[in-house]
């Protein structure tokens, strides 16, 4: 999957060919542009004033009290970028609008867009990291409102993997007790315990998010099955055989290597003989160019914002084994773009043998 220059008409197809179309130029202008009108448009509610059917410029101005004809430059640029239709003077949403954009929608991207005005606020830094190595610590740097932002944000990207991911792991046999670590919103813990009536899950996060992640796990009604735990993942005791189940879902890539491996070992003695323990994350390509644009480009996105970028499976797989669990085969997930599952076991301990039978040696 990749975001490029696609012809229109032959004429345009044959000249991309000779590679003669100025690429940089959509790749750049072209591309801020869409951005921002996508999420400038979701910011203003021209899409949910959409949901109900088609309207007139003048209606979705006065309903998301803009400037008429200002409106009018937002809708038609959004309907070139595909994410309205024009038609008889009204406008109305396009499939790709009323299945990501609208708040209700089960698909929701809604607050992963609106936390996209903060993150390109962080991507302004790229050049200035570029230059001296320093990331900007997002998690030390936000404040109230911008924890909010981030934790819906975190939950309403949530909504396209949690089920593949809960449907896509085999949990161990007779699983009760999970921790989800940097789990904020706790949606993954939820789409577990679903699936497996006998799971509870533990929410690991930092107080911070906390605050803004317990009203998202609260609406989920899952009681005290999934509940939050104050901590911080770099030094928190997590216990010795206390979890079958650990997930670690886009943590892994605001940390060092060195603080990885040591919370793999603590994960490792916290889990149970048997029990398992699942990295997911954007996957960093084992070689520059081998994973494409979205993993080249998320990896930078990552550095910038946190104390390292993404990390390739194999490095996983590396400290999983430092920890004496054994990786299983990787899982490549269909609903999130450039994003996979390292998963590792705990060995289940030798079965007990049987007291033998005295053995007749007349
Ligand atoms: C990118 S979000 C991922 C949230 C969730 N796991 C998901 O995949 O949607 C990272 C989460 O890790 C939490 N986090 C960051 N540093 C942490 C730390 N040192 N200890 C515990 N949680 C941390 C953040 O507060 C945030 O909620």
């Amino acid at each position: 999957m990749k975001l490029g220059t696609v012809a229109e008409n032959p004429l345009e197809w044959a000249l991309l060919r000779t590679g003669l179309v100025p690429t940089p130029l959509l790749d750049t202008i072209i591309a801020l542009l869409l951005a921002r009108a996508v999420m400038v448009g979701t910011k203003l509610g021209v899409f949910e004033a959409l949901a109900a059917g088609p309207l007139p410029a003048e209606k979705i101005a006065a309903q998301c009290e803009g400037h008429p004809a200002a409106m009018e430059k937002l809708l038609s640029a959004l309907t070139g970028a595909g994410y309205l239709r024009f038609a008889a003077g009204r406008y109305r949403l396009a499939p790709v609008a009323r299945r990501w954009l609208l708040k209700d929608s089960p698909h929701s991207l809604y607050d992963a867009i609106l936390l996209q005005l903060l993150d390109a606020r962080f991507i302004e830094q790229t050049e200035a990291y570029v230059r001296s190595g320093e990331p900007v610590h997002i998690h030390e740097e936000m404040a109230g409102e911008e924890w909010a932002l981030y934790q819906r944000g975190m939950r309403s990207g949530a909504n396209l993997a949690a089920a593949e991911v809960a449907l896509r792991v085999r949990l161990p046999q007779g699983a009760h007790d999970m921790l989800d670590i940097g789990g904020a919103h706790g949606y993954y813990s939820v789409a577990f315990c679903r699936r497996h009536p006998n799971l509870r899950a533990t929410i690991l996060d930092l107080p911070q998010a906390i605050e803004y992640a317990a009203p998202l796990l609260a609406r989920e009604g899952m009681g005290d099955r999934v509940v939050h735990r104050a901590g911080d993942a770099l030094t928190a005791e997590l216990g010795e055989q206390t979890y079958d189940v650990v997930l670690i879902a886009n943590l892994v890539h605001h940390f060092s290597d060195e603080a990885n491996r040591d919370l793999l070992c603590r994960v490792a003695r916290a889990l149970r003989p048997g029990g398992i323990v699942i990295l997911g994350d954007m996957i960093r390509p084992a070689t520059p160019g081998a994973g494409g644009q979205i993993g080249a480009l998320t990896d930078l996105y990552f550095a910038v914002t946190s104390e390292s970028g993404t990390w390739s499976l194999a490095e996983m797989a590396a400290w999983l084994r430092a920890a004496g669990l054994r990786p299983r085969r990787p899982i490549h997930l269909i609903t999130g773009p450039g994003a996979g599952l390292q998963i590792a076991g705990k060995p289940a301990l030798p079965a007990q043998r049987s007291v033998s039978q005295p053995v007749d040696t007349r």
